[in-house]
C-alpha cells in the first residue's frame, strides 16, 4: 500500500441540528486520484473544507500531508493546495501576472518564484499564452490555470472541488489529462465532480449521501458489488410492452429503456453469451439485436440513490 497522505476517521460537521457530514472515515494514499461524488448537498464541500483547515469539525479526526487538522490547521493550510468550487482567477491579470501573485501569496520569492511559475505554464500548457489575459481565455483553459495556481508551492495533495463544473467536454478532457499526469509524478488528488465519465479516471471514488459515505471502491469494483451480474442492450420493435414483460422473467434484475433501446440486467445463466438473445427469439423476438454494454458509475450512483436523486438533489 502507498504511504497514506489523508486519514479520516469519523468526520463530522454539523450546523446547529443538521449534519452535514456524518461519521466519514476513508483514507488516501500518495499519487492516488481519489473522486468525491454525490449529488448537491451531498457534503463534499464540507469535507473538504475540513481537510483543507477551513472548517473545524464538529467531531472526529482527520490528518492530511501529516497535519491535524483540527489542531494544525495552518500547517494544513501551507501543505496543500486548493481550488474552491468558486476559485476565481483575477480576470483583469495576465495568465502570467496572475502566476506571479499567487507565487506571492504563497510566500514564494526570487529564483524559486521564476521556476515555479515556469513550471505552473508548463503544467496548464500555457506556456505560449502567459501574455495573454485570463478573461480571454475559454473556461476550460481558465480551470486549467487555477489548476497551476494551486500548485505553485509544490503541495503533496490538492483538493479541486468541481473543478470542470460548466467546462465543455474536450476542455474537460484537456483538464483530466493534466490531473492525471500530476498523480502520476506522485501528487494526490482529492476532486470532486459531477460528470459521472470523469470519475472513470479516478483510482477510488466515495460516494456521499446526505453526509454519509455509502460506498467506496475502485471504479471496477463499485460496478462488481452495486451492478452485479451482466447488462445487456436490447433492441426491439415492441420496447414499450417487452419492458415490462421482461422484468418478469427469471434471471432479469432490472430494465431500464435507454434511448430506443432497453437496458437488461441479468444474473445466472441468462449472463452467458447468447443466452437472452436466443431465450428473446425463442420467444418469437425474431427481432430482437442484442449486444454486451459495460456498466457506467452512473449505473452505480442509480442504483445506489435511486432513480432521479442525481438530478433533484438530496432533499
Ligand atoms: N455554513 C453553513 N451553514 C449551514 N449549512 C451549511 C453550511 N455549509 C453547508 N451547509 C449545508 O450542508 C450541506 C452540505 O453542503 P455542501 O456544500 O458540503 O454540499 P456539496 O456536496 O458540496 O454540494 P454541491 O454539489 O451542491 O456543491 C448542504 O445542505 C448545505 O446547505
Ligand atoms: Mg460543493
Amino acid at each position: 500500500m502507498m504511504p497514506t497522505v489523508v486519514e479520516v476517521q469519523e468526520l463530522t460537521k454539523r450546523y446547529g441540528s443538521f449534519t452535514a457530514v456524518d461519521r466519514v472515515s476513508f483514507e488516501v494514499g500518495r499519487g492516488e486520484i481519489f473522486g468525491y461524488l454525490g449529488a448537491n448537498g451531498a457534503g463534499k464541500s464540507t469535507t473538504i473544507k475540513m481537510l483543507c483547515g477551513l472548517a473545524a469539525p464538529t467531531s472526529g479526526r482527520a490528518s492530511v500531508a501529516g497535519a491535524d487538522i483540527a489542531r494544525e490547521p495552518e500547517r494544513v493550510k501551507r501543505s496543500i493546495g486548493y481550488m474552491s468550487q468558486r476559485f476565481s482567477l483575477y480576470l483583469d491579470l495576465t495568465v502570467e501576472e496572475n502566476l506571479r501573485f499567487f507565487a506571492g501569496a504563497y510566500g514564494l520569492g526570487g529564483a524559486r518564484r521564476d521556476r515555479r511559475v515556469q513550471a505552473a505554464l508548463e503544467l496548464a500548457g500555457l506556456t505560449d499564452r502567459r501574455g495573454t489575459l485570463t478573461s480571454a481565455l475559454p473556461g476550460g483553459v481558465r480551470q486549467r490555470l487555477a489548476l497551476g495556481s494551486a500548485l505553485l508551492h509544490e503541495p503533496p495533495i490538492v483538493f479541486l472541488d468541481e473543478p470542470t463544473a460548466g467546462v465543455d467536454p474536450e476542455a474537460r478532457r484537456g483538464f483530466w489529462r493534466v490531473i492525471r499526469d500530476l498523480a502520476s509524478q506522485g501528487t494526490t488528488v482529492f476532486v470532486t465532480t459531477h460528470h459521472l465519465d470523469e470519475a472513470e479516471h479516478c483510482g477510488r471514488v466515495g460516494l456521499m449521501v446526505d453526509g454519509k459515505l455509502v460506498a467506496l471502491d475502485t471504479p471496477g469494483g463499485l460496478k462488481a458489488t452495486h451492478v452485479p451480474g451482466a447488462l445487456y442492450a436490447v433492441e426491439l420493435a415492441d420496447s414499450r410492452k417487452m419492458r415490462h414483460e421482461l422484468a418478469n422473467w427469471p434471471g432479469v434484475v432490472e430494465v431500464e429503456p435507454f434511448g430506443p433501446r432497453l437496458h437488461v440486467r441479468v444474473q445466472g445463466e441468462l449472463e452467458d453469451d447468447g443466452r437472452l438473445e436466443h431465450e428473446l427469439k425463442h420467444h418469437g423476438h425474431n427481432d430482437a439485436v442484442v449486444s454486451r454494454v459495460e456498466p457506467t458509475l452512473e449505473d452505480v450512483f442509480l442504483a445506489l440513490v435511486g432513480t432521479g436523486r442525481q438530478s433533484k438533489g438530496a432533499a
